[in-house]
């Protein structure tokens, strides 16, 4: 189980680049957090990469990312989670704090196996619940309200090979956020039943409306989620995705996300997502192999 620490940022060397990569779908319960959390750990277990140094990025204020790895964000000190690096803060002395300054002090270590592969975590928590509110009531501050995430990534872009984002599940502010980060590419899972697919054509035509406000975005693709691979419906509700998905000429992914106990078990048991997990990182290869098609 990870303790509360700070993560150390150490600058990338020059030529690397990171990616940013975000799971998002305005329903709940689709597997984004499960997929950030596990995509990230694939790379970090990837031996064909040298450096993972990946941020998870959870702009949901329910923070599962945190809660996987055992850890509680609502006891996070004030001015370590989200709000604090969008918006920056006003330290004790009175100097007001923004910029990479306010963001270092927000990002907390999940994991580290090495100095070159880690886990890093920039979350947020209840005390985010106002942030939007904050950010539409202060627009004089804010002129521009979509912005404020991709202005925290381009600092973290220096510092980590991986950004993997974790989003609440609506279309809200912060989602737009998200899509207007540089190169950002965008995932949508999706448990296949009927009401999940309405949320998929949603997904996919408001990444489409940020098209020409943000060309540098890409569409990853739609993948199955919680996959009961003994079911026709299942199998029938698929069919129906895979063929709506690639009629909106968007990528629909071969790798799917079977419906399993293993990973609740092991965040409950182990505080750990399993890949990470000496135990049962061999019991979940699909997201390995998801990874390997997200390369
Ligand atoms: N392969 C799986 N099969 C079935 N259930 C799973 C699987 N993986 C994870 N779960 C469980 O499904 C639930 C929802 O997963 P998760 O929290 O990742 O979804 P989410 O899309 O992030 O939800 P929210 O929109 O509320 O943030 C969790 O309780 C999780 O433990
Ligand atoms: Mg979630």
């Amino acid at each position: 189980m990870a303790t509360l620490k700070k993560g150390t940022l150490v600058q990338n060397n020059a030529g690397v680049t990171c990616r940013t990569i975000a799971f998002t779908i305005a329903k709940g319960g689709q597997l984004k957090s499960t997929s950030a959390v596990n995509i990230a750990a694939a790379i970090l277990k990837d031996a064909s990469i040298d450096e993972a140094k990946i941020c998870i990025l959870d702009i949901d204020a329910q923070a599962n990312v945190f809660t996987s790895f055992g850890l509680d964000a609502d006891m996070l000190p004030e001015y370590e989670d989200l709000s604090a690096a969008m918006l920056g803060y006003t330290a004790q002395d009175g100097s007001n704090v923004t910029g990479m300054a306010a963001i270092e002090n927000t990002i907390h270590e999940l994991y580290a196996e090495s100095d070159k592969k880690y886990i890093h975590c920039l979350t947020a928590n209840e005390r985010c619940d106002l942030l939007e509110m904050t950010i539409l009531t202060n627009l004089e501050i804010y002129p521009d309200p979509t912005t404020l995430l991709r202005d925290v990534c381009r600092e973290l872009a220096n510092y980590y090979t991986h950004i993997i984002i974790d989003t609440p599940p609506a279309y809200s502010l912060l989602v737009s956020n998200v899509l207007m980060i540089d190169n950002v590419e965008v995932y949508v899972p999706y448990e296949p039943e009927t009401y999940a697919l309405r949320s998929v054509g949603k997904t996919i035509r408001a990444f489409d409306s940020f098209a020409t406000r943000n060309p540098s975005a890409t569409f990853g693709g739609v993948f199955a989620t919680k996959v009961k691979t003994q079911t026709n419906i299942h199998a029938s509700i698929i069919g129906t995705a895979r063929t709506f998905v690639q009629a909106s000429k968007k990528p629909y992914l071969k790798s799917f996300i079977p419906n399993t106990i293993k990973i609740a078990n092991s965040v409950y048991y182990e505080a750990l997502p399993p890949l990470l997990s000496t135990k049962k990182s061999d019991q979940v290869r699909e997201y390995f192999d998801l990874w390997e098609e997200m390369k």
